[in-house]
């Protein structure tokens, strides 16, 4: 048998796919994945539906439509003053997913250093290892998930090439303050490090916070890779179209490595998510409100039962902190327990640490319809003690 790339060979079936997988083993209701019950705004699905009928299927130009891009330049000037060339600073890839790895293997070379905050979304490290990238890992925890100074200092050095920042946080469900980001810019400055920012969840945060784009914090425009994702900002999930802005010196080559990892993405879809993204502050906001009711419902529901619940400020997710509730068993026998016993999926944020992980905290998805969270809630209701 041949060696195959090790890398890849020895990750792990990944924790979504085991209790996405356990869910449907066990007729459960999957409030792990992080996908919205609802088929998505209708005029932008009608927009790609006519754009697929009227033209618009055959291979568009490698950096995006033109539409777009310029769509994706005014979006962000008009919601963070942020002026960008659409022709030099923006490229459309296919998903958030796709922009992340083009933009680490444009950076990493390999002995650099790439910091990465724990708990750590999942495509990131394999990528950066592939380039021959060695992570250095700052480990966030609960309640706050904050930065520090001192967690910053003890992994920065001269190698730093770059630092992975995920803001809002999933699965923490934290917005970052202006202050943690000024204090992430500095260390960028200080030791010459370029920012690739997964904003994926840019659109969706509750209670009037703002997200700030660290391209915006004085001195981070030019070492800033910002990508973006139109499956958060629309709840279509499956369609994968990403953005990425960054000066033309980044993009270049995040665009080289684009070229031969999707070359394009599917322009019907560019053409809506192109209308959609010049819709007005009302869908942004009523979206907005609409996943905060049924944070609240989810959370109210949770807590009523005994869960304790760290509030969610960003992202379809909440968590839930089981530590008080001295159960005595991991966020991952308790997600295990909790799909089998009472058919309702969950997923342990110990999955998203690669080492010293937090053990005691749950990420559930609210991102779904009254009845079914309702339905989760009743089925839940004696879980917070052991069978
Ligand atoms: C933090 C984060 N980054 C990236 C992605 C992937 O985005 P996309 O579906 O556009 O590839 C997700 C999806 O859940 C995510 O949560």
């Amino acid at each position: 048998m041949h060696s195959l790339n090790k890398t890849f060979a020895n990750l792990p079936v990944t924790v979504f796919e085991a209790m996405s997988q356990l869910a449907r083993d066990n007729n459960a209701i999957n409030l792990g994945q992080g996908f919205p019950d609802d088929p998505g705004p209708e005029d932008i699905r009608r927009a790609a539906a006519d754009a697929v009928m009227n033209g618009y299927n055959q291979y568009p130009s490698m950096m995006g439509l033109p539409e777009l891009r310029q769509a994706i330049a005014s979006h962000y000037a008009h919601w963070h003053d942020l002026n960008l060339d659409p022709m030099a600073e923006v490229m459309v890839t296919s998903g958030g997913t796709e922009a992340l790895t083009s933009a680490i293997l444009a950076v990493v070379e390999p002995g650099d250093e790439v910091v990465c905050f724990q708990p750590v979304y999942d495509s990131y490290l394999p990528i950066i290892r592939q380039a021959g990238g060695i992570a250095r890992l700052v480990r966030l925890e609960p309640p706050h998930w904050r930065l520090t100074e001192e967690a910053l200092r003890a992994v920065f050095t001269p190698k730093t090439k770059a630092v992975l920042f995920n803001n809002p946080l999933n699965p923490a469900a934290v917005v970052y303050p202006r202050e943690d980001l000024e204090l992430l810019a500095r260390f960028c400055q200080e030791f010459d490090s370029i920012a690739i920012c997964d904003e994926v969840w840019e659109h969706v945060t509750f209670d009037g916070l703002q997200h700030i784009p660290l391209i915006t914090i004085p001195g981070m425009r030019d070492r800033t890779i910002k990508i973006g994702s139109a499956g958060k900002i629309f709840s279509l999930t499956g369609w994968k179209i990403g953005f990425v802005c960054a000066a033309p010196p980044l993009l270049r080559v995040t665009a080289k490595v684009h070229q031969f990892l999707t070359f394009t993405t599917a322009p019907n879809l560019q053409v809506a998510v192109a209308y959609g993204l010049g819709k007005t502050d009302d869908y942004f906001l009523s979206m907005r409100q609409e996943l905060a009711r049924s944070r609240d419902r989810l959370t109210k529901g949770l807590e009523s039962i005994g869960f304790p619940v760290l509030k969610s400020q960003g992202t379809y997710f909440l968590t839930v902190d089981l530590s008080p509730l001295g159960l005595n068993e991991s966020d991952e026998a308790f997600c295990r327990r909790i799909v089998t016993d009472y058919k309702v999926a969950a997923i342990p944020v110990s999955a998203f640490y690669e080492e010293q992980p937090v053990t005691s905290v749950v990420r559930f998805c609210f991102a779904k319809k009254d009845a079914t969270l309702d339905t989760a809630l009743e089925r839940l209701s004696d879980a917070v003690h052991r069978r």
